[in-house]
């Protein structure tokens, strides 16, 4: 898509089962007032995946998926148009912000089901003679993690980080090699370092979305 010219779009994606309590909700909102005051005729598009989980790949999707359109039964239909609403929002926007805890060494369910979702050959990817090709057209990509402990890269817990490589691959997968993380850690480690780390992490999503 051409984003010359047009209305710039923020997709802000929110993947927190938390609500108030959530420390990457809050940055994620401080990113988009930031981009908001940058962008004053800019419209953002919310999608709440961890309060309305996305559905799961099930037999239907991949019917719906790997086969020609014209055969689909009414499960493979209405699996793809689903589909097709993420992917959609995903094509309109400019801009990406998506906020996340680590879970487990990793990205939480909701966000990995989102993944599954707009992942889609002939719409987000194509497989050629030459191998994969990325369709998603640069978009910049901020993403924000909040976690427990400290689990960016280089630090202590640096090497058991599989939420960050797993992202830069399969956004990079889909074209979107424009991706900077922004952490708040060591969240778990007690009042001072958790305001210095959410503190600091508020700065840089804000300097970013404004940049
Ligand atoms: C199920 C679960 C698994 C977690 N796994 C990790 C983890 O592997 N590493 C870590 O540093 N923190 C872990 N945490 C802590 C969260 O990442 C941390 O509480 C974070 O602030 C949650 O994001 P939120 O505040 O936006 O809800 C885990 C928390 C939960 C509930």
């Amino acid at each position: 898509m051409n984003t010359e010219n047009t209305t710039p779009v923020l997709l802000h994606i929110d993947a927190s089962p938390r609500g108030a309590r959530s420390h990457s909700r809050r940055l994620g909102r401080d990113f988009t007032a930031s981009w908001q005051a940058a962008h004053p005729g800019g419209r953002v598009v919310s999608r709440d995946l961890g309060h309305e989980p996305p559905p799961f790949v099930t037999e239907a999707w991949v019917e719906g998926a790997f086969t020609p359109p014209d055969g689909h039964s009414p499960d493979a239909r209405q699996a793809m148009a689903k589909s097709d609403e993420l992917v959609d929002e995903l094509l309109s926007a400019s801009e990406i912000v998506i906020t996340t805890p680590i879970y487990n060494l990793s990205l939480p369910a909701v966000l990995k089901a989102w993944i599954d979702q707009i992942s889609r050959v002939g719409r987000t990817f194509t497989m050629g003679p030459d191998g994969y090709k990325g369709l998603v057209g640069a978009r910049r990509t901020t993403i924000i993690v909040a976690s427990g402990s400290d689990f960016r890269p280089g630090g202590p817990n640096g090497a058991l980080n599989f939420l960050e490589p797993y992202l830069r691959g399969v956004l990079g997968f889909i074209g979107l090699a424009n991706v900077r993380f922004v952490y708040a850690h060591s969240l778990n480690d007690g009042n001072p370092q958790r305001e210095a780390s959410l503190a600091e992490a508020g700065t840089t999503a804000r300097q970013l979305a404004a940049a």
